[in-house]
């Protein structure tokens, strides 16, 4: 292993490779794929979204579940309610960060007002009929949605659109704004929508509030 970050100089190695500049677009979409809170004006085509909603819907599922479920937010008031809530959800993670509770109000947090679409993504309300891959992990179908969530993401990154995944929120709360059945639990609100730029590295990065970990940190062979 190099330890090298740079995911670009993949050559096609393999008969099932796809070409090489197809290579090269998902480990860009890989590398410069943001979480993305500023957004500029503008319209989300119909279609680019439908895209994107089955982009995320081809995600892997523990047992095949597909456990996800999305709300897509167009009253206005709801929008409002929910950045509200959100809002409040922000001062009380202040509140809880003590000492760093003035690094982290400078910080952006969400986009939601600012967005062309909002969705509130939820686990599904069946999830005790699934027990492949859950016995042990109950957990898995909440990976199972980050999975569609993660592939949403890159494939509006490689759409040139931005995506925001804001996770402050109590999820009982958002259950009862978007009418959720009893059981569904929200995961995600999600804000997607043109962008002015896509930055370099995460803002949590550039704002010094943390830093990636090397790749040898993370690795370890045979022992932990
Ligand atoms: C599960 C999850 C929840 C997140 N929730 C928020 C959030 O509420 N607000 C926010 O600004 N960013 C949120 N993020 C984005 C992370 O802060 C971001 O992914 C991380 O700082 C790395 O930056 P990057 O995504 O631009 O590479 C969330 C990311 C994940 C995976």
């Amino acid at each position: 292993m190099s330890g090298k970050t740079d995911m670009t100089g993949t050559k096609a190695h393999s008969k099932h490779s796809f070409p090489e500049e197809e290579i090269r677009g998902v480990y860009h979409a890989i590398e410069s794929r943001r979480d993305i809170r500023h957004f500029i004006p503008g319209e989300i085509d119909p279609e680019l979204l439908e895209r994107l909603i089955k982009a995320a819907h081809h995600a892997p599922s523990v047992g095949y579940m597909q456990p996800w479920h999305f709300v897509r937010i167009t009253d206005s008031q709801l929008r409002h309610a929910i950045h509200d809530h959100v809002e409040q959800e922000r001062l009380n993670t202040a509140d809880a960060l003590e000492q760093r509770r003035d690094e982290f109000m400078k910080l952006k947090i969400e986009g939601i007002l600012e967005c062309s679409e909002l969705l509130v993504v939820s686990l599904t309300s069946q999830r005790e009929q699934y027990i492949l891959g859950r016995r042990t992990i109950p957990e898995m179908d909440l990976a199972s949605v980050a999975c569609a969530i993660q592939n949403m993401w890159l494939a509006a990154r490689a759409e040139g659109i931005g995506l925001g995944w804001v996770s402050f929120f109590e999820p009982e709360v958002l259950a009862s704004l978007i009418k959720a059945p009893q059981g569904a639990l929200p995961v995600a609100i999600l804000c997607i929508g043109h962008v002015e730029h896509f930055a370099d590295r995460p803002l949590l990065e550039e704002t010094g509030w943390d830093s990636r970990r090397p790749l040898s940190e993370i690795l370890s062979e045979n022992q932990w």
